[in-house]
């Protein structure tokens, strides 16, 4: 699997942000924290990527009345609401390790009447007994594992046979932009290294066809999902350019700076860098990637 740059596990994990993650998880590398941390700024993040990537990421998803989902990672429930606008009739239970995130999400989404059960759970231990649901949905969770398959091998037990499950994970090596700047691409590489400290993977996305094939999914298909920014769609340089992907970036930069990664000062060109693709003469792309399996 691909993972982040040569060196980076040696990195201190300075001003870590965000719970531990849980212990004994026998995987490659226990994290040392969640690289995008649980402050408000980052709820209102994932609420706005969500919302800007809705209909690229979820279309060609929606539950059928009555079967069971589980949501693995689910946050503050930002994926959950688009995940009850196509499937109103599906009972959903999301799991998250983050109790503020559970009470926020079911705080939020207690208006839409939905069959929801939120529960406290690391993705890598379920506490569900084997074949329980009929579909399991995980977005930007694998990322952050630093054993991606045992949450992979969880999802499968969980799941009935002919159940399926769909995986959405970014991979910001798919990052590229117009001007260029090298100091937006160093910060970039940042981002990918103190995940890679945690013991997660931002270079994941890439790498998602061959994780369900070894945790033993079948009829796996992966969809990229390009999101393309440029003054003929205006309305994504402020929703994806500033708000999704600069300020991912930026929710980094104290961490980088204190890990002596990069100086303030170019910290802060790379950030007005980043900004300046999101006007007139800038392009911003960026690649997600979509997996759906069958348990065989
Ligand atoms: C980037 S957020 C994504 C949240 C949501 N899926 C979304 O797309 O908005 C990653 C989430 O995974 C959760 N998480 C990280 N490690 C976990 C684990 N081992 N078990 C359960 N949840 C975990 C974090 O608490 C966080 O809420």
């Amino acid at each position: 699997m691909t993972r982040g740059p040569e060196g980076a596990a040696a990195l201190p994990s300075a001003g870590g942000t965000g719970a531990s993650g849980p212990g004994g998880s026998g995987g490659r590398r226990e994290a040392a924290g969640y690289v995008h941390g649980y402050t408000a700024h980052e709820a209102r993040r994932l609420d706005d990527q969500a919302q800007t990537l809705a209909g690229l990421l979820h279309a060609g998803t929606a539950y059928p009345d009555g079967s069971r989902v589980l949501e693995i990672g689910c946050g503050v429930g930002a994926q959950t609401r688009h995940l009850v606008a196509a499937g109103p009739g599906a009972r959903y239970v999301c799991v998250d390790r983050s109790p503020e995130s559970l009470e926020t999400a079911r705080r939020r989404l207690a208006p839409s009447g939905a069959d929801l059960t939120w529960q406290c759970a690391d993705a890598r231990q379920l506490p569900y007994e084997e074949g329980e649901f009929d579909h399991a949905f995980v977005c930007f969770l694998l990322e952050h594992l630093p054993d991606p398959e045992r949450a992979l091998a969880e999802a499968r037990r969980v799941l009935r046979p002919g159940g399926t499950l769909t995986v959405i994970e970014g991979d910001h090596g798919s990052a590229f932009h117009h001007p260029p700047s090298r100091y937006a691409q160093r910060a970039i590489d940042c981002l990918v290294r103190l995940q890679a400290v945690d013991g997660g993977d931002g270079l994941i996305g890439r790498a998602l066809r061959p994780l369900l094939a070894r945790a033993g999914f079948a009829d796996i298909e992966v969809a990229p999902r390009t999101v393309y920014v440029d003054a003929g769609r205006p309305h994504l340089f402020d929703s994806f350019t500033r708000q999704t992907f600069t300020a991912m970036i930026e929710g980094v930069g104290d961490r980088a700076v204190a890990a002596g990664l990069m100086s303030r000062a170019d910290w802060e060109r790379a950030v007005a860098d980043l900004l300046r693709t999101a006007g007139p003469d800038g392009t911003f792309h960026y690649t997600f990637f979509k997996a759906v399996a069958r348990r065989p």
